[in-house]
């Protein structure tokens, strides 16, 4: 067949985070701190709503926009919560995860070369997505201003070609958020040069020291704005594949068209269990979010005192700690650390280029799982 493959998807790296994971299959008795997922099953009450829409025959498509009691459950929630007004009809979309939502979004607004502008270090697919729509990726080093996107520098990276920034917080990988102030300093570039916000909010409610402010809340800035969520953090709902998109009616009317070719819709069982868990999920988020809350303050003082330095997250569930002490770069930190002790974490620069001192470790993992971890490193790091 000769090369078939298309130029745009062979210049596309594999996932950083995948090709060290091929390492880890086939390995027995490793302690993974590496995927980005809750240790935890969905809760019962969830898993049993999908189990009862089957028993009762809810086998069919939705609507291409998703099930109207949904979308209704989520304008509802939203508009509690944080006070965002989002029309059920029109301002929401319910997706395959936040990563059906970013890929449709990007989709819809990129014209061959605008410019997207993408903090680092960043979740893996940003960038790829981006360049898959046809954009061009702007990336921002945020490491000398504590992993934060300050806006001057924002500002710096603006140009004529530019659409949109991608804004995830709490972030993925360093666990770093912002408060209400900081976002509005972001705001006002995003607002002056009238550029889309597409913010992912997915870890929004695992946020620990201050309330989570969607983009979309700051005054003026909702129709700037098009919010990504889902349940599969903060629901322990990974494998359902749920996420929704809320943004101005136009940017979804465009999500939808590609959404309604493409994936015609989310399976009904997922979405069915999406709406039991906003009627009556949120007392578990609430503790998962303190079991993760105290596995991330035991976790960094842990790194601290065996000399690894790291920050404290803010939200999320990663910790992003500095490994230079060990004289090692972080590829070799991790394949080293997994050969000789049985521990898999991240390297850094999975994250974006240059991040070659840092690596993630998830607390997504038992209490107990962290205790061991961190007791072989400490003895890697002794070595
Ligand atoms: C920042 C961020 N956004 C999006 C996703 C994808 O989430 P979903 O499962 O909703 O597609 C992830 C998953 O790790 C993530 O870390």
């Amino acid at each position: 067949m000769g090369n078939i493959i298309s130029k745009k998807v062979q210049d596309i790296q594999p996932s950083g985070i995948r090709a060290f994971f091929d390492l880890v299959l086939g390995m027995k008795d490793v302690i993974s701190l590496g995927v980005g997922e809750p240790d935890f099953i969905t809760p019962w009450q969830i898993r049993e709503a999908g189990i009862f829409s089957l028993e009762e025959g809810c086998t069919s498509y939705t609507s291409n926009k998703g099930l109207y009691k949904l979308r209704l459950s989520i304008s509802q929630y939203l508009k509690n919560k944080y006070g965002l007004d989002y029309c059920p009809d029109e301002e929401i979309l319910i997706t395959v995860g936040v990563s059906e939502g970013l890929d449709l979004v990007l989709r819809s607004i990129i014209n061959p070369g605008d410019k997207i502008i993408i903090p680092l270090p960043s979740y893996v697919s940003y960038g790829p997505v981006t360049e898959l729509a046809g954009g061009i990726p702007v990336y921002i080093d945020t490491a000398k201003d504590n992993f934060k996107l300050k806006s001057q520098i924002l500002e710096e990276a603006i140009d004529e070609k530019t659409k949109a920034v991608i804004l995830n917080y709490p972030v993925n990988p360093t666990g770093v958020s912002y408060n209400k102030k900081e976002l509005e300093e972001i705001k006002k570039v995003i607002l002056k040069h009238n550029l889309l916000c597409i913010s992912d909010e997915v870890y929004g409610d695992l946020t620990y020291d201050f309330i989570h402010t969607p983009f979309a809340a700051l005054s003026e800035a909702k129709n700037n704005t098009l919010y990504l969520d889902g349940f599969s953090k903060s629901y322990a709902m990974t494998g359902w594949r749920v996420g929704f998109a809320c943004g101005p009616k136009e940017i979804i009317a465009a999500m939808t068209k590609i959404h309604q070719y493409t994936i015609m819709c989310v399976s009904i069982t997922s979405q069915i269990a999406a709406s039991e868990a906003l009627h009556s999920g949120r007392k578990s988020v609430e503790e998962m979010k303190r079991e993760y809350k105290r596995r991330r303050e035991f976790l960094v003082s842990e790194l601290n005192r065996i000399g690894l330095e790291c920050a404290m997250p803010q939200g999320a569930f990663y910790a992003f700690p500095c490994i230079k002490k060990s004289g090692l770069l972080a590829m070799n930190f991790c394949q080293q650390l997994l050969k000789e002790e049985k521990v898999a974490l991240v390297p850094g620069n999975a994250f974006g280029r240059g991040y070659d001192d840092f690596v993630r470790i998830s607390y997504a993992a038992s209490f107990d799982n962290l205790k061991e971890a961190l007791n072989r490193i400490e003895r890697f790091l002794k070595r």
